[in-house]
């Protein structure tokens, strides 16, 4: 184990299109999602509560216009975000764990959804599903997957809903590799990232390293 304690935002200037979510109960809890010991259970409360609150962040410069509402005493001047619906599109399977936390917070998003798997030889993605709203040019779409390791899947995701129109894209992910980080830039310079921890290296089998072992297997019991 690498006993110094890294200043992953310091790392994080290094990586041009990466935002890493600096809340302190981030942090917290995405040491919890890594310990082995977590269940099954507490695995996808975690999933589930860390991309509640990286949506928090990820909407933050969302474009709101002005309105007028009527409390129960007077007319009030208020605000209410501007344009388009967003569109949660998760990477199945362990995307699917990203979902409903983020749909608490906006509950009017629409979701799509992609189906990819890493062939285990190559690493390379394999396409197996793409369903996501018709009118996708007028659409911000959030692509969710809590694995960003070598990019190739999130590199092929986001090419598959730029073929159907997609111009507004942002990434989330929890645990991100600088390998995938670089190589998402690299083929899709204007989609912004947003993750909850960037990691030291991917091992030769693809893993993220420290990491937290295979995020679909341990959000679905699968292992
Ligand atoms: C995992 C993860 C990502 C992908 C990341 O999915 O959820 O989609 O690997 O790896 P990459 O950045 O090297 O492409 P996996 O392929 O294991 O599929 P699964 O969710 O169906 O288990
Ligand atoms: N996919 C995972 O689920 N975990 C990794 O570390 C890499 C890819």
């Amino acid at each position: 184990m690498d006993t110094t304690h890294p200043r992953d935002d310091q790392a994080a200037t290094a990586l041009p299109g990466l935002t890493i979510v600096q809340h302190p109960l981030v942090k917290h809890k995405i040491t919890m999602l890594r310990d082995r010991g977590t269940s099954t259970k507490g695995f996808k409360e975690l999933v589930d509560e860390i991309a509640m609150l990286m949506a928090y962040e990820a909407t933050a410069d969302l474009p709101l216009s002005p309105c007028v509402v009527e409390t129960p005493l007077e007319r009030a001047h208020g605000w209410q975000v501007a344009g388009k619906k967003l569109t949660l599109v998760p990477i199945l399977r362990a995307g699917l764990g990203m979902v409903e936390g983020i749909l608490r917070l906006v509950p009017s998003a629409r979701v799509g959804h992609i189906g990819l798997y890493r062939d285990h030889d190559t690493l390379e993605p394999v396409d197996y599903y793409f369903k996501v709203p018709a009118d996708a040019t007028e659409r911000d779409f959030f692509l969710l997957d809590p694995m960003l390791a070598t990019g190739g899947s999130a590199v092929s995701a986001i090419a598959s809903l730029k073929r159907v129109g997609a111009t507004r894209i942002r990434l989330l992910c929890l645990v991100a590799a600088p390998e995938g980080v670089r190589r998402v830039h690299a083929a899709h310079p204007d989609v912004p990232i947003f993750c909850a921890a960037l990691d030291r290296e991917l091992n030769e089998n693809g893993y993220i390293l420290p990491g937290l072992g295979d995020a679909g297997d341990r959000l679905f019991g699968t292992r």
